[in-house]
């Protein structure tokens, strides 16, 4: 155990060798061998974040997103549903759907002509004379993961039948989520505001979740926040809630979700909150309509983390600021991140324009924090070559982390508890457990 092994070995041992409690081995960020067992034991065999529902909101609008690298459509078929398909042609295996996302009739192969319905059935082969009789009904049509289920418009897939139903996979992280969803007065979010997308040179598991760095990693930021009266979301950086002494806390709740807790250090504030946007163009009427939909208790509840739940839900959504973030591993050291900043439904415009504005201030192309972390994300892979001392140290609060009652863990805002709980679910899949 903790032998000083090279990365080149590491993906013949034991996952339990690889991470321990208090370190990591860096071959799990760096070994491409590692990282297809990861597309297999991780990817394969747990539920993985699709899209949200409000993404295809008419019949025949599709989006193509990844199960890790196998490519799938979420497609709203002609009946009003939505559907996850296989993207791959049951003939020779090309794709079907080749752009981003749009609005179509069909699924066509334009390696031979192959058409599907939206709902994956193939309706048509061509030069059907070729075949036996009836082969296009016996074809059937586009593969789909066995398990598609829906939490509140999250939309998730599973290519491994045995998993818990989802509600039961997200725990207390489904509860979570809720704090983005019913900071609308009617419940309703619209992801129809674009996307950031960010590749950046370096593993899919360096990604957020991590109370320790906003401080260095983000120190101009923070700095020029500090005499910002324009506070908003920023409101949460007042009072330094990365400060140990603060109300936050980092929670580990279970099957690799895990949780920058901002929620008692809010709700000390919440009501400096609701004066600023008491103060803001349609503040007002937008906590009218959320006292009126939830009255006045559970509306300061719903408003108090600003839709920010700073979730991250093992292993590639995260819900952070005004963004619903998919993490696609590319290989070991490359990972695209999309941020989809979220439309608030039944609210006034001008508190969407307010939202929009603080997501791209820190997470936009051209914003000041998200760059940020990308950079430090590359110094980690091009740091994490050097294999002569191999171990990354994860025990930061390990000595001081409590469990509670119903087995989450937590540690302070700076202890590394979230880490560890993203590494306990890793190790889990990959022991096949
Ligand atoms: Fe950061």
């Amino acid at each position: 155990m903790n032998k000083p092994f090279t990365s080149t070995t590491a993906a013949d041992l034991p996952a339990e060798d690889l991470v321990t409690e208090g370190r990591v081995h860096s071959a799990i960020y760096t070994d491409p061998a590692i990282f297809d067992q990861e597309m297999d034991r991780i990817f394969q065999h747990t539920w993985v974040y699709i899209g949200h529902g409000s993404e295809v909101p008419k019949k025949g609008d599709f989006r193509l997103r990844k199960i890790g690298r196998q490519p799938v459509i979420m497609v709203r078929a002609k009946d009003g549903e939505i559907k996850v398909l296989m993207n791959r042609c049951l003939h020779r295996g090309a794709v079907v759907a080749e752009v981003e996302s749009g609005n179509t009739n069909f699924f066509h192969c334009w390696f031979h002509g192959w058409t599907y319905d939206t709902d994956g059935t193939l309706v048509q082969v061509t030069k059907e004379e070729g075949y036996e009789p009836g082969f296009c009904k016996k074809m059937g049509g586009l593969a789909r993961p066995p398990r598609v289920e829906e939490y509140r418009g999250f939309v998730f897939a599973c290519l491994d039948d045995s998993v818990p139903p989802l509600r039961d996979h997200l725990g207390q992280a489904a509860d979570l989520l809720n704090y983005m969803i019913d900071v609308s007065p009617t419940g309703t979010l619209h992801l129809d505001m674009g996307v950031n997308k960010t590749v950046y040179r370096g593993n899919w598991k360096l990604v957020g979740m991590d109370g320790y760095h906003v401080n260095y990693v983000h120190a101009s930021v923070l700095e020029s926040w500090s005499d910002d009266t324009d506070a908003g979301i920023a409101a949460m950086h007042k009072n330094d809630p990365f400060d140990d002494k603060a109300l936050t806390r980092t929670r580990d709740l279970g099957r690799g979700h895990v949780l920058l807790d901002f929620r008692e250090h809010r709700m000390a504030t919440i009501d400096k909150y609701l004066d600023f946007l008491r103060g803001e163009p349609g503040g007002e009427d937008y906590l009218k309509s959320m006292n009126d939909a939830y009255g006045e208790d559970q509306a300061k509840h719903n408003l108090s983390l600003a839709g920010d739940p700073h979730l991250g839900v093992f292993p590639n959504l995260q819900v952070i600021g005004n963004q619903i973030r998919i993490v696609n591993p590319i290989s070991a050291d490359e990972t695209e991140v999309l941020m989809f900043p979220v439309r608030l439904g039944d609210v006034p415009d001008e508190i969407n324009t307010l939202r929009l504005r603080q997501h791209e201030s820190f997470y936009g192309p051209s914003s000041a924090g998200s760059p940020d972390d990308a950079e430090i994300f590359e110094r980690v892979q091009q740091g994490m070559k050097a294999t002569v001392n191999p171990w990354i140290d994860m025990s930061r609060g390990l000595h001081r982390e409590v469990v509670e009652e119903d087995g989450t863990r937590v540690g302070k805002i700076s202890d590394e508890t979230t880490q560890r709980g993203q590494m306990r679910e890793w190790r889990r899949l990959m022991k096949g457990a």
